[in-house]
């Protein structure tokens, strides 16, 4: 492709300003008011969000997951505990978020310390999801190498077969995380590429500096 159409892609953001005056003093109502905003704008999927980890040598990784909760101020995801992201949060259990509203302009940056929740939440989440996503999330090996699709649906019907009936447990390996943040920024686009960010950091146990950055 052109960098050249690249370059061109364009977009003016005209939204509401956000002012550290207008934010509420609790990163996490902020965010559960910009939710629901998102929510009521019929956004697809407005609970995908970016994780980023880093492994052992510093590298970082990204991929998309989905925020199933926010429970005292941590915000909770489900994964493969074996998958990369799972091995790279053993090595370095900090690790950031990331949503984009685009038709809001809006960005929220989540960093924080990650650890897992209860086996019993756990449970109770999983019980919660439907008969397919529970079979896939038990056979499916997340991250590694497999030899072809044919195998993994072979091993579906298997264990479709096995499991008729009957409840299908928990995996070991596949629980939820929560990320307890230590600081998030708002960010509202602007005309002018004049952006609004308000960051919030954590400066002790439920007391939230605020600040604003330049754009
Ligand atoms: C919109 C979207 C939502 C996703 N949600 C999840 C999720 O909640 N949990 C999950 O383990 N993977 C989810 N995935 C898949 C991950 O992006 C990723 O492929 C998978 O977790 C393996 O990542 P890893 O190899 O870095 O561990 C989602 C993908 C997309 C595109």
């Amino acid at each position: 492709m052109e960098n050249s159409i690249l370059q061109q892609l364009r977009e003016d953001y005209e939204s509401d300003p956000l002012s550290k005056d207008f934010v509420f003093k609790n990163p996490i109502e902020q965010f559960e008011k910009w939710f629901a905003e998102a929510v009521l704008a019929n956004l697809n999927e407005p609970n995908a969000m970016t994780l980023a980890t880093s492994n052992i040598d510093y590298k970082p990784s990204a991929r998309m997951v989905l925020l199933k909760g926010i429970d005292k101020g941590s915000f909770i995801f489900f994964s493969n505990y074996n998958s990369r992201k799972g091995r790279e949060l053993l090595w370095n259990p900090y690790a950031a978020l990331l949503f984009f509203w685009n038709q809001l302009h809006r960005q929220v940056r989540i960093e924080g310390r990650v650890t897992k929740i209860s086996a019993e939440e756990s449970d109770k989440y999983f019980h919660s999801r439907p008969v397919g996503s529970k079979l896939s999330a038990f056979i499916s090996p997340q991250s590694e190498v497999i030899e072809s699709r044919e195998l993994l649906e072979k091993k579906l019907s298997e264990t479709e077969k096995i499991f008729a009936g009957k409840e299908i447990p928990r995996p070991d390996n596949w629980g939820g995380y929560k990320v307890i943040p230590h600081s998030i920024e708002f960010w509202q686009g602007r005309t002018n590429r004049l952006h609004d960010r308000i960051l919030f950091t954590l400066i002790n146990q439920g007391e939230w500096k605020l600040e604003r950055l330049a754009p």
